[in-house]
């Protein structure tokens, strides 16, 4: 099987040998730094199959230039960073990686929760500079975990598997939905789906899991902090922006919330100015898949979709099927 294939940076060898076995060339980005959207726009000219990263971004300008490709197979399972109507249109076909990194994520969120429910990060720096001078009975209280209500935001895989870890704490679920009832979620945790509103009325922690579209854009704001518990924690592994990051400095300094645990954000890798300089917030730097195993998997499938599409098949995990189609 022939085809030129470009990974926009260094990803896990075994979605490379897969790659170096089945395709004509395989190039990769040597530099451990992402593209800019002008060397996005060289690399792609010509090839018949890019591997991109969640930070590529992929337009219709660029498509425009990549007269030869076949296929853009996401390194991520969100895929907001492509714009699959104009992909459709050039007839391409675009997948992501979606189920492999699901438990690497919801482990992350129950992470961030923990950290920032007791402290941990707070207490680290403490520690580290030497001002730990002995166990003390109100020193760095956080809050508890065993019978409170858990809010997610989005009950899709990663949303579900989150809510199912939260059994060893004997919490109360409720969710939100788009479309219709979760019945794992109603049937292993006896979970309510209610409205946005309630879910933010009633929660102690609210974890967001929902896909960053128009609509879920800054699904958080002010409005949305002035309903919730003085004591509620937000949990962020999603996207950024479904957080209006202004409005989430505010409700932190003003404690309008107890605290938030982000791995995402909104002009990712910037920070909202002022987020750095407060204690009640936990900053990851987008780990929620990293880890070996999870990013290996999701190397595989990434490189299947692309080998998949070279031979003239539908990839697994197609999000836009009727390219294929219409083939
Ligand atoms: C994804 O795959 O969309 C995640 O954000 C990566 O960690």
């Amino acid at each position: 099987m022939t085809g030129s294939v470009y990974i926009t940076r260094g990803i896990p060898e075994e979605g490379i040998a897969r790659l170096k076995e089945c395709c004509g060339t395989v190039e990769i980005n040597p530099d451990d730094r992402p593209l800019t959207y002008d060397e996005l726009v060289e690399q792609v000219k010509g090839r018949d199959a890019i591997l991109t990263m969640l930070s590529d971004r992929i337009d219709v300008q660029l498509l425009k230039e990549a007269k030869n490709l076949k296929v853009i197979a996401n390194y991520a399972v969100g895929f907001d960073n492509i714009d699959i109507g104009a992909a459709t249109s050039h007839g391409i076909v675009v997948a992501n990686t979606p189920g492999v990194l699901t438990e690497a994520t919801a482990d992350m969120a129950w992470a961030l929760l923990f950290a920032i429910a007791r402290r941990i990060v707070e207490g680290d720096r403490v520690t580290r500079k030497g001002e730990f001078t002995g166990w003390s009975p109100l020193f760095l209280l956080g809050g508890d975990l065993v019978g409170k209500t858990l809010g997610i935001i989005g009950s899709g895989r990663i949303g579900t598997a989150m809510a199912l870890r939260s059994r060893g704490w004997c919490m109360k679920v409720l969710y939100t939905s788009q479309k219709k009832n979760n019945a794992v979620l109603e049937e292993e945790l006896n979970a309510k789906r209610v409205a946005l509103e309630t879910l933010l009325k009633e929660s102690d922690f609210i974890s967001l899991h929902t896909p960053f579209t128009e609509k879920t854009r800054h699904l958080i704001g002010k409005d949305e902090f002035a309903i919730m518990k003085r004591t509620a924690y937000l949990i962020n592994t999603a996207r950024g922006a479904v957080i209006d990051e202004a409005a989430m400095v505010d409700a932190l300094r003003s404690n309008r919330i107890a605290g938030a645990g982000l791995d995402v954000y909104e002009e990712e890798p910037k920070l909202k100015p002022g987020l750095e300089a407060l204690d009640n917030v936990v900053l990851a730097p987008h780990l929620g898949s990293a880890t070996v195993e999870t990013r290996g998997r999701m190397s595989i499938m990434a490189a299947e979709s692309i080998i998949a599409v070279l031979k003239g098949q539908k990839p697994e995990n197609c999000l836009n099927p009727e390219v294929i189609l219409k083939q």
